[in-house]
């Protein structure tokens, strides 16, 4: 059986103690179904924890693992937070509408959902024993966050494995939730040293007692963002449909390419194409490239396991110097003066720009790119994510400043950066895939995962066929079964 994709109990002497640890806490976990369809599942749960913090370590927080949570992150909202951007601000007729992350409990970001979906079949398997293991969340910073903040729920000790060259939020966050200062291991780098990540891995995982939950291979990253993060959008373009508008497409950047799997249920629902967006500093999917960048959570220099590479539609390359910029525009007082005083922007738009971190700016300019490049017009819609928000990169606009503007960002600056990225985004660095172009990535992976990570042939291969893609959803009404006996 592949890990990860376990379907029965595997070892039954922890499977008893994971049930007895969780019952002694008195913690139930939620349902994928549940997560998956919050307004019909969670409203009586809602407002049973409604005095839980969304911020602190309380295990009801887990039934908070979904799309929506209101503005307070306690009471739900019937569809999930999300802003509709209009031309006004990114220069096209279509809408970009952008879900929010940072509702999500205990680490303002989405990401505690992968790392939900990825650690349920080994503790429903007794594959992860609560009582012996520490699990292990290799990642760029979030989701290592989400990792610490379930395991810490569950009473477990966990290690985050993440490069030392991320954002200084990350670590003050993992500071305060991790069980010891040594559960947090920084390898060598930044944003795209994904395979440093790996070797420090290999080597914790010479420790029996070390479990690795790796987002780039676990098919549970994978299965739980089609299932919960897919129909949460497609509510959001349901409801604005009514207003006229069609959904053309689903923009997502790529860490684990996780959260790209909400594309697969959209184009099933909606027949969306699916983009991936990385950072031109690391063109990897466009160009077979790698280098260095500041896009925080994405383009991790190979094509991720859980990536269905055959199913993606378009590649599109937005430079991190432009998220950077655009970072200051939005949350500097110069930034938000221009965009007041001389783009006639209201005071909640403006308000509503701190809720997309980095890779939500490049999220947002990959929508404007795929929007420009297929000529789409005023009734048209591109969904996308803002996976975290401006909060996680406070630290990083001084970097910005000093690297790009020589310390000073005034309305000039701001003026410069608005018309040179956001209304002079162009559809350069825009590959619409073909079975040839998709095959190139697809076959690209197989350095990684074949020869390096020692993943075998027939396991990399299988990942052509949508079927196997579509076969991995038999697994969620089996987990859920798995859970429900769980809590009895
Ligand atoms: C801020 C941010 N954006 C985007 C991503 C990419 O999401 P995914 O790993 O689901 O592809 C991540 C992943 O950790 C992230 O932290």
């Amino acid at each position: 059986m592949t890990p990860g994709l376990e379907s029965e109990i595997v070892d039954q002497d922890a499977y008893q103690r994971n049930q007895a640890r969780l019952h002694e806490l008195g913690l139930q976990l939620p349902l994928i179904a549940e997560l998956a369809d919050p307004p019909n599942r969670l409203s009586a749960k809602a407002l049973d924890i409604a005095d839980a913090d969304p911020d602190g370590p309380d295990p009801r927080n887990l039934f908070r693992v979904h799309w929506h949570n209101g503005p307070d992150r306690k009471a739900l909202s019937d569809i999930p937070g999300h802003i509709v951007l209009d031309e006004d601000l990114t220069g096209v007729p279509a809408k970009i509408v952008v879900a929010l992350g940072n509702r999500f409990p205990m680490i303002d970001t989405h990401k505690v959902l992968a790392a939900y979906g990825c650690l349920i079949p080994r503790l429903m398997s007794g594959a992860f024993d609560i009582t012996r293991h520490r699990a292990v969340w290799p990642s760029t910073g979030n989701y290592c966050r989400g990792g610490v903040a379930v395991a810490k729920l569950l009473g477990c000790r966990s290690i985050a494995v993440l490069p030392e060259g991320m954002s200084q939020e990350r670590f003050s966050w993992l500071e305060e939730w991790v069980t010891d200062p040594s559960d947090i291991y920084r390898t060598p780098g930044t944003e795209s040293n994904v395979k440093e990540i790996y070797d420090a891995c290999h080597a914790l995982a010479k420790d029996p007692e070390n479990l690795i939950l790796n987002q780039f291979a676990e098919y549970g990253n994978y299965i739980i963002h089609r299932t919960v993060t897919g129909p949460a959008l497609q509510r959001i373009a349901d409801k604005l449909s009514a207003d006229g508008l069609t959904a053309r497409a689903y923009v997502s950047a790529s860490g684990s390419a996780g959260t790209l799997a909400a594309g697969d249920h959209l184009k099933q629902a909606l027949g969306t194409h699916t983009c991936v967006v990385e950072a031109l500093e690391c063109p990897t999917l466009l160009y077979n490239g790698y280098g260095e960048h500041n896009i925080q959570g994405i383009g991790d220099k190979h094509v991720p396991l859980i990536h269905n590479v055959m199913g993606s539609d378009f590649a599109i390359g937005v430079s991190d110097s432009a998220c950077d910029a655009l970072n200051l525009v939005f949350n500097t007082t110069a930034g938000r003066a221009y965009l007041a005083e001389h783009k006639g922007l209201g005071q909640e738009t403006i308000a509503g720009l701190a809720n997309f971190g980095l890779s939500a700016i490049a999220n947002i300019l990959g929508a404007i790119k795929y929007a420009k490049y297929n000529a789409l017009g005023a009734n048209d819609m591109v969904l996308t994510v803002a996976t975290d928000g401006a909060a996680m990169y406070g630290s990083e606009m001084a970097h910005a400043q000093d690297k790009y503007f020589a310390g000073k960002f005034s309305e000039i600056e701001a003026a410069e950066s608005f018309g040179r990225h956001m209304l002079g985004a162009a559809i350069d660095h825009t590959i619409e895939l073909t079975r040839f172009d998709r095959e190139r990535i697809f076959n690209l992976g197989y350095y990684t995962w074949v020869e390096q990570q020692g993943t075998s042939l027939e396991d990399f291969d299988r990942r052509r066929d949508q079927s196997f893609w579509d076969g991995l959803l038999d697994l969620v009404p089996v987990w859920d079964g798995m859970i429900t006996q769980f809590n009895g």
